[in-house]
């Protein structure tokens, strides 16, 4: 029996902003944005949006009535979290209308939460494989206005369904990872913005990614031959491309050109959109799947990063009724339809923060089907316009 990944969709606000703005404003040359971060564009999340609202809005696509009371578990990755004690997960249920007879938890490790929800929906299903995992990874990259991480900000949410016999992506079996305590980039109670330890943090990341590599050919006697093509967390997209340059040297000529294109194939959306952290993985792999030319069979491996620090790699093979015309056209029209936000409109935006006492948001700038609309004796306040 395959299991693996059936569904992956995507969601993030329509407002943007351009990065050559932000170069120009900063004082930086514009190409160190492009080209040594490898970013065009990143998303610019409004106050009437947050983690819950954007999984939700991802999810929606996914969750219907024919896999709605298969559903056994949803599991919320997320380090953007809006409450110390309840999961985001339960916000969902309600909002998706879920049975009332599921598991609904919120895991947290930084940009490896969705990770862990996916390793962990794997094992379920194959001791259920008549059930379905809500997967989610839904975050806002915060660093500050005026920070050497602004250019790797922005936000968005991916919802996977894992089953068996997905149509995506069946997942190997065997998978290598690494945890240590490291302070590379962490976020305190009491901050919305988050902290790092920037090149050190780049390292760190490097450093997990050869070790789990190196362990996941030891444990398979796999090797870089067996890939068509590799999914990075990718912070920003520059990131995935140092590490794809760590291992590169092993592929023969013919095969590490196949790789770069493939490598360029998965950084497409990412580019636009900015840091997701939970769900950047997953919204690179939806990249790959839809910028890249690729066969049932083949397989994709997956490096899943999150600060503080864990490392992941693992690995699938193309599911046999992969299709990803509808998912390409989604994305066609959502950049398509864009709404490019000047700088001082950007500033506005991101230092909007929620009251801790009631409040009615405005929402006449936010189109989207679930928003969040304000706080009432403590209590978040959404609605569903569908
Ligand atoms: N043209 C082309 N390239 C240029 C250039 C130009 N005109 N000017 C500079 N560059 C290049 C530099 O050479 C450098 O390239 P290399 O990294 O290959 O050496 C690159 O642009 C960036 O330049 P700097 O290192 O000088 O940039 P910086 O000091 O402003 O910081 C950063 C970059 C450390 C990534 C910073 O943006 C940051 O702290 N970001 C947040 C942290 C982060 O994303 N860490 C990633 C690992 S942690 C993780 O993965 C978890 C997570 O999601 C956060």
């Amino acid at each position: 029996m395959q299991i693996g990944i059936d569904q992956l969709a995507f969601y993030t606000p329509k407002t943007y902003l351009d990065l050559v703005d932000l170069a120009h404003t900063r004082n930086q040359e514009p190409d160190k944005y492009r080209i040594g971060i490898g970013q065009s564009q990143q998303a610019v999340i409004p106050v009437t949006q947050d983690a819950v609202t954007l999984a939700a809005n991802a999810a929606v696509k996914i969750v219907n009535t024919t896999n709605r009371d298969q559903i056994a578990m949803v599991l919320f990755g997320t380090e953007s979290g809006i409450d110390n004690s309840k999961s985001a997960a339960v916000y969902l249920q309600r909002l998706l209308h879920l049975p009332g007879n599921i598991r609904t938890i919120e895991l947290k490790q930084a940009c490896y939460g969705a990770t862990a929800g996916v390793q962990f929906a794997h094992d379920y299903v194959r001791l259920h494989p008549d059930k379905q995992v809500l997967v989610i990874g839904a975050d806002i990259a915060r660093y500050g206005l005026n920070t050497p991480g602004e250019v790797t900000q922005g936000g968005g949410a991916v919802a996977m369904t894992i089953s068996a016999e997905p149509r995506l992506l069946n997942l190997d079996n065997e998978t290598a990872f690494k945890s240590e305590d490291i302070m590379d980039f962490w976020r305190p109670l009491y901050r919305t913005e988050a902290l790092v330890d920037g090149r050190f943090s780049e390292n760190v990341y490097i450093d997990f990614f050869k070790a789990v590599w190196q362990d996941y050919q030891q444990q398979t006697g796999r090797a870089i031959a067996d890939f068509t093509a590799f999914a990075f967390h990718l912070p920003f997209t520059k990131m995935g491309l140092k590490a794809l340059r760590a291992i590169l040297p092993e592929a023969d000529e013919t095969q590490q050109k196949q790789l770069m294109a493939n490598f360029e194939a998965s950084r497409v959306y990412n580019r636009q959109v900015g840091n997701l952290y939970t769900g950047s993985l997953y919204l690179s792999l939806r990249s790959l799947f839809d910028n890249a030319t690729l066969k049932p069979g083949q397989r994709i491996g997956l490096f899943s990063y999150g600060s503080g620090a864990e490392g992941e790699f693992f690995s699938g093979t193309i599911g046999d009724q992969f299709d990803t015309q509808a998912s390409r056209q989604w994305f066609t029209d959502f950049f398509g339809s864009r709404q490019q936000l000047t700088m001082a409109q950007y500033e506005r935006v991101f230092s909007q923060k929620l009251p801790d006492h009631d409040v009615l948001l405005d929402l006449s700038h936010d189109d989207a089907r679930f928003v969040l609309s304000g706080i009432k004796h403590d209590q978040r306040q959404y609605v569903d316009r569908g």
